[in-house]
């Protein structure tokens, strides 16, 4: 088997249980806690010195190679292309998308800068894997150094509407430097037809049924990976001793009440205010959930330097003031709204005490949170997962209750119907979901990209490449 280089901009949780809500990192360093490999990444320092250096820690079973970003990189790289023009355009928000030519020539500076770091890390027989919208130019800047192995990508985020994309002055040189990769992987048929429609009419490229893009003389392949999780061990978290204590301290909390979850980044993209209007619509409609139930909604703060992310956190908490205000007694607080990440442990032990997981993003590469509500679950006493047909997870977790996290009315009652819903359907649609994250889970969702990025090196190789 190749040893595996990955890049991604974040480097993984030093120990797994730092991290929060889902995310790229927690996923791929299951993946990599089996193979083994090197791990190359931003340390999240912002360093002033001009001689960039890293930092490598041998992590068993990886060895980490650390970078930091000087002031300038972070501003133009990171916070500026990568943030303010990518993530919206990606998100299908072009409306946001601020471009500066000057970040987007930093991000192919640091993609370049980063790619150096790896060219000497690497080995003959190693395979590289890059990761996310940070690193679209990454691939050519490799070849340009020479770097004939295996390269793939993996977008995390969704593949947006081609015309859409177009809104993105610099598309064509973004999109177009992806066919230096043997393997492009995205995580839903939707973002890949999207994909394949942007590349026929914006780049000329010729699609085949096999998922062979021919364009400018290049061969590459593309297809669709979506990410799992680590379904056996987040379920052996939230039935661990240390979650079952945290789930006895807990369970107070809910005082006899049905506990609705919603965990997620603060970011613009998941939906939040829509999500806390269709509840308090859930209040107004429904007397018997009055008192009854109540929304844990854990937003954790996120990329806070760009004004939309803070407009966003001041909105939210005007919204839950109003909503509280309005309906809260006493001795009962509807929203419960809380700016803090929260360790793996204690998010499974809260997955595991709701009636309801409440899943509702505008627009999302997969959503790992959907899968781990459902992985901690009891078989028993299982909760109900809202979902929104936006997320990745949508296309294969079929035991949810989908939505349009545009209908406010259409959220409040599938709310409704899960918070009533009887055991046994409760049940049979856990069984549903949960055979779904056994069977594609995050170690085979490694396995079968990194078989199909062999493969796919042989076939460009043999259609001409180098
Ligand atoms: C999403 C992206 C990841 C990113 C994460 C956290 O999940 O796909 O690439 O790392 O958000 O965002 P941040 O900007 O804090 O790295």
């Amino acid at each position: 088997m190749n040893r595996t280089v990955i890049v991604s901009n974040r480097l993984p949780p030093l120990d797994r249980d730092e991290a929060s809500a889902g995310g790229l990192a927690v996923g791929i360093s299951a993946a990599l806690a089996e193979s083994g490999g090197t791990w190359l990444g931003w340390d999240g320092q912002i360093d002033c010195e001009p001689d960039h250096g890293s930092r490598i820690q041998q992590i068993t079973p990886y060895t980490i190679i650390a970078l930091a970003l000087s002031a300038d990189e972070h501003a133009g790289y990171y916070i500026g292309f990568a943030n303010r023009a990518l993530w919206p355009v990606l998100h299908g928000r072009a409306d946001l998308v601020r471009f500066d030519p000057a970040d987007f020539a930093l991000y192919r500076a640091v993609n370049a800068r980063f790619a150096k770091q790896l060219a000497a890390a690497a080995h003959d027989a190693d395979a590289v894997w890059v990761h996310d919208y940070h690193f679209l130019c990454m691939g050519e800047a490799l070849r340009r150094l020479g770097i004939r192995l295996p390269i793939g990508f993996f977008l995390h985020v969704p593949f947006p509407p081609a015309d859409t994309l177009a809104a993105l002055p610099c598309h064509r040189n973004l999109i177009g430097a992806l066919s230096a990769f043997d393997l492009v992987g995205f995580q839903s048929e939707n973002d890949l037809r999207n994909f394949c429609d942007y590349a026929t009419r914006y780049l000329g490229a010729a699609v085949s049924e096999d998922g062979t893009v021919a364009v400018g003389g290049r061969q590459f392949s593309v297809g669709v990976f979506p990410i799992g999780i680590d379904t056996r061990g987040f379920s052996a978290l939230a039935e661990s001793k240390e979650a079952g204590v945290l789930r006895e301290r807990l369970r107070g909390c809910f005082e006899g009440q049905l506990g609705v979850i919603g965990v997620d980044r603060l970011d613009y993209t998941k939906g939040l205010e829509r999500r806390f209007r269709a509840f308090e619509r859930l209040l107004e409609t429904s007397p018997a959930h009055f008192r009854q139930a109540f929304l844990l909604q854990i937003a954790a703060p996120s990329r806070m330097a760009i004004p939309e992310y803070a407009a966003l956190r001041d909105r939210l908490e005007a919204l839950s003031g109003r909503i509280n205000a309005r309906h809260a007694r006493i001795d009962w607080t509807p929203v419960r709204y809380i700016n803090r990440t929260f360790s793996q442990t204690r998010l499974a032990a809260l997955y595991r005490l709701s009636r309801v997981g409440l899943v509702t993003p505008l627009r999302d590469g997969m959503n790992l949170v959907a899968k781990e509500f459902v992985a901690a679950q009891s078989a028993n006493d299982p909760g109900v997962l809202v979902l929104s047909r936006y997320a990745g997870a949508a296309e294969r977790l079929s035991g949810a209750l989908l939505v349009n996290p545009y209908d406010i009315d259409g959220m409040a009652a599938a709310m409704r119907r899960a918070l009533v819903m009887c055991l046994e359907e409760r049940r049979e649609r856990y069984r549903e979901m949960i055979s779904e994250l056994r069977d594609h889970d995050v170690h085979g969702w490694r396995e079968d990209y990194l078989r199909a990025l062999v493969a796919a090196h042989r076939r460009s190789l043999a259609g001409g490449r180098q």
